[in-house]
């Protein structure tokens, strides 16, 4: 095992692709996929608020057709309301929809092609954080949470999968399927190890997805979308003002027309791209390096990983 004196250095490579890469960061490609534009459908999961709902109005603004779905069914319907007064009330549709519910997730299915004949653009954008019960499931406490999180964030996401992805690659048109991962299924934060376990399954479940729909040669891409810190329900919003640190949705939602790429990684106020992937790479170095578990969190190596990160984004800007 690597001692904490050895001071992890990034091969200078890399550093270099983080400059080129920094301006492509900034770039919005909507309107340079055939799939997001005028008359085309998006299905939105989750999308009676938060990010789910900002990026229903970007797509009705670009001229999609909008099928909205929430288990919410109050906030479901003033979404709806939203989003009529931009395409209009006969180009959404919003349907109450469980994504944990393999069922109603079918229904969903069909309520959308019967009414709009195609998808284009598929956004499971569906979770929450905590169990019903409002706990957070630990690695070692309130296991009826981590059932609650794991159907939701996950299950939700493979029953929304695999009901559309079928008709949506038979489709003469290209289409998309996003999916909204999250950095603490990357870096895996200690303190909600229920809600990374299931972003981490998300995150695989998708490359999955991605590699599948590539080796088969479909029109359907799947897109991996990892926002930033975000003003939402989820994160506090309405009850609590909007911290500094946070994005809005809809600055986030900017950023998952970013397509071409898989990762769509979102930057925040307080988290730079560059220091998004320096923590990536220092995470994936704990296995490679066999250093401790979460050692950028670990009394002896957080020191390391402070200088670390510092050295490399000093370097960034040499
Ligand atoms: N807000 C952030 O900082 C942040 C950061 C990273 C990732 N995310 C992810 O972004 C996505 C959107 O979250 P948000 O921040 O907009 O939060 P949000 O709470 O505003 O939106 C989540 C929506 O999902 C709905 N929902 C919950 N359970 C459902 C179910 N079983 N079936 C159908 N709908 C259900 C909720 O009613 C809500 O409208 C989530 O996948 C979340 O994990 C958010």
């Amino acid at each position: 095992m690597s001692r904490p004196n050895s001071r992890p250095r990034l091969p200078s490579p890399f550093a270099r692709r983080f400059r080129e890469r920094a301006d492509s960061d900034l770039a919005v490609l909507a309107s340079n996929h055939t799939a997001i534009h005028g008359g085309r459908t998006c299905v939105i999961t989750g999308g009676a608020s938060g990010i789910g709902l900002a990026a229903a109005k970007k797509f009705a603004n670009h001229g999609l057709h909008v099928c909205l779905a929430d288990i919410d069914e109050k906030k479901l319907q003033q979404a709806e309301a939203e989003i009529a007064e931009i395409i209009g009330k006969d180009n959404v549709l919003a349907v109450v929809t469980d994504v944990s519910n393999l069922s109603q997730v079918e229904h969903l299915h069909d309520e959308a092609f019967k009414k709009f004949g195609e998808v284009n653009v598929l956004l499971n954008a569906a979770a929450i954080n905590t169990g019903k019960d409002g706990t957070v499931g630990t690695a070692i406490e309130n296991i009826s949470s981590w059932k609650d999180v794991l159907d939701v964030n996950l299950g939700g996401i493979i029953n929304v999968t695999q009901t559309f992805t079928g008709p949506m690659s038979a489709q003469e048109n290209p289409s998309l399927i996003i999916n909204v991962g999250s950095k603490q299924g990357i870096t895996n934060p200690p303190g909600n190890a229920a809600y990374n376990v299931s972003k981490a399954g998300v995150r695989f479940l998708t490359e999955n997805l991605a590699y599948e729909l590539r080796t088969r040669g479909s029109r359907t891409t799947a897109h991996l979308f990892i926002p930033g810190w975000t003003y939402t329900g989820m994160t506090g919003a309405p009850d609590k003002p909007k911290p500094d640190g946070a994005w809005t949705a809809e600055e986030t939602v900017h950023f998952i027309v970013r397509l071409g790429d898989f990762y769509i990684v979102c930057p925040d106020n307080e988290t730079s791209p560059e220091l998004d992937r320096l923590r990536m790479l220092w995470s994936v170095r704990d296995v490679s390096e066999g250093r401790p578990a979460l050692s950028r969190w670990h009394p002896e190596w957080k020191p390391l990983y402070e200088e670390f990160i510092k050295g490399e984004l000093e370097e960034l800007v040499e």
